[in-house]
């Protein structure tokens, strides 16, 4: 079965697609790193998931693009089993995400404006002039369309992300996903990432967000849901107002940012004829 939606225009009129886990359980190879995950992402809405380093949110944002295929469990979005789809209704549906990576990964030898056509350049049989002005409006959006000529390496870190962020949008996307957008942004350009991605949610209604994230700021900011995903489970999976009001003692620490119990890595001295040699060197 196919999303309802999966050849309508893209527009505002339509339905908006869940993403739908039941019993998902992921991994790699032995390594399970997910278990039992059963969620619902609200289509048309900006989920953020949280999680500690290493929980396995960019694993489960994996599955959700279908780079990686469940080890037990279904994942459904618009309704339709993306792991059951032939090889056509994959790839049609693989056109309606946009992803925005942890980099922006950009490809250095493109301009910037190259770089977010991308998608519409590589399949899109369009006059020439036609994908860069669709790429000058995505650009537009993020503020950067004065620099659609320059190269990424020509950009700071956060106008990376941001030019990311409009290839991801260029081609209309049903699902919008972004692998931590404001890591490594200081807090005001990080504010500006949090607005894009609030502004670009209401302009298309019917495209379902989901962000994942560390950034408490931004959740409280963004978020229409929240998904916690912690100790290889879903802690948590509902709305903002209902986390922060949670009593669960994991979901307090992680909220209120403490430290919890901290194990050190293990200090040992040093050989001391690594700090002999080491002292030479630097007397040298
Ligand atoms: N390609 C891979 N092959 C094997 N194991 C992997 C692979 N990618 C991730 N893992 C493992 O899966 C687990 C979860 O990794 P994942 O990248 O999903 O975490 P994360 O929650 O995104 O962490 P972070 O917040 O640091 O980005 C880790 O134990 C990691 O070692
Ligand atoms: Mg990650």
């Amino acid at each position: 079965m196919l999303p309802e939606n999966i050849h309508d225009s893209g527009g505002g009129n339509t339905r908006p697609w869940d993403i739908e886990f039941r019993a998902l359980s992921a991994g790699y190879g032995t390594h399970k790193v997910l278990d039992d995950i059963t969620a619902v992402l609200p289509g048309g809405r900006i989920t953020v998931i949280l999680g500690g380093s290493g929980c396995g949110k960019s694993t489960l944002l994996r599955h959700i693009i279908g780079l990686t295929r469940p080890l037990a469990g279904t994942l459904l979005l618009g309704g339709a089993d993306i792991f059951s789809l032939g090889k056509t209704g994959f790839r049609r549906l693989r056109r309606r995400m946009g992803v925005l990576f942890q980099d922006g990964a950009l490809l250095g030898s493109l301009s910037v404006v190259q770089n977010v056509t991308l998608p519409l350049s590589e399949h899109l049989r369009l006059p020439k002039s036609l994908v860069r002005e669709a790429g000058l409006r995505a650009l537009r959006m993020v503020g950067l369309e004065e620099f659609a000529d320059f190269y990424p390496n020509q950009l700071s870190g956060g106008m990376r992300k941001r030019a990311g962020l409009a290839r991801a949008i260029v081609a209309e996307p049903r699902v919008l996903l972004c692998d931590e957008p404001t890591s490594g942004l200081d807090p005001v350009t990080a504010a500006r990432m949090d607005a894009l991605l609030l502004s670009m949610s209401r302009r298309y209604a019917s495209m379902t967000t989901v962000v994942v994230s560390h950034d408490l700021a931004s959740l409280r900011t963004i978020a229409d849901h929240v998904l916690v995903l912690g100790k290889g489970r879903a802690l948590f999976c509902g709305k903002p107002a209902e986390l922060e009001a949670s009593p669960d003692p994991y979901l307090r620490q992680f909220l209120q940012r403490e430290a919890g119990e901290v194990q050190d890595g293990g200090w040992t001295p040093q050989a001391p004829a690594v700090t002999t040699a080491l002292e030479q060197w630097l007397q040298r």
